[in-house]
């Protein structure tokens, strides 16, 4: 009985310690300031406000993104902000459309219910792309997308990024929207950002304590 005991206190430790090392660590008082506190308050916005957002703030947003630190300064993105409503409702049909009789994974499971939008109904979808000639370029682009989010954040406005778009806008059948956004051949795209103001405020997803370890 005693045994027994033992094991299920040992089991239930062992539990606690595998649990805490998925964890969302919160901010140390000493440590707090808008750039930690735009880091851990931003999630990914799944539902935004019909109103397109203030000009002068996707200014400083997009600004933002482009002081991004680049390989070689080269700045290797293209970034096309679209707010064309005819033009995001043909690029949504177009991936519903694709999207028939597949099984996809995420919030495009749902991509045949009515209503659904791949960009998850933002009044604004950033294109971003990638240099196809420069291997830097994906990160390039990643950092330029993280200040994106970042400085988003810190205004209160929603951002998801929307790799599906890669897969609508690089298909061969596309070309005609690429030509639209002023796309040059040298670039393909990387993912969309839908951005705008939040209609939403979910809870911090978990992050995996175990994947950082210090070497001293
Ligand atoms: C490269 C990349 C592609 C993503 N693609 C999608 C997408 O197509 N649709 C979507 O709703 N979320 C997408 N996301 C958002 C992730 O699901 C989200 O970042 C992740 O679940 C963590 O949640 P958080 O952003 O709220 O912390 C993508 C994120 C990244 C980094």
């Amino acid at each position: 009985m005693k045994k027994l005991l033992l094991l299920f206190v040992g089991s239930l430790f062992f539990i606690s310690c595998q649990e805490s090392k998925k964890e969302t660590m919160g901010i140390t008082p000493e440590h707090k300031n808008e750039v930690v506190e735009a880091i851990k308050n931003r999630r990914s916005i799944r539902s935004y406000k019909p109103e397109q957002i203030d000009q002068a703030q996707l200014d400083t947003i997009i600004d933002c993104g482009i002081n991004a630190p680049s390989a070689l300064n080269r700045q290797s993105w293209e970034v096309r902000v679209i707010q064309n409503a005819d033009l995001l409702k043909r690029i949504n049909d177009s991936f519903v459309d694709k999207a028939k009789g597949k099984e996809l994974k995420g919030s495009a499971a749902r991509s045949q219910e009515p209503g659904f939008s791949v960009f998850h109904g933002a009044p604004t979808l950033i294109i971003v792309a990638k240099d196809k000639s420069n291997p830097y370029s994906a990160v390039d682009c990643g950092l330029l997308a993280q200040n994106i989010l970042l400085s988003a954040e810190s205004m209160d406005i929603g951002t998801c990024t929307i790799g599906n778009m890669a897969s609508i806008l690089n298909d061969p059948d596309a070309k005609g929207f690429l030509k639209e956004i002023n796309m040059p051949d040298t670039h393909e795209v990387a993912f969309g950002i839908a951005i705008g103001y939040k209609n939403e405020s979910p809870e911090a997803k978990t992050r995996d304590t175990s994947k950082v370890q210090y070497v001293k």
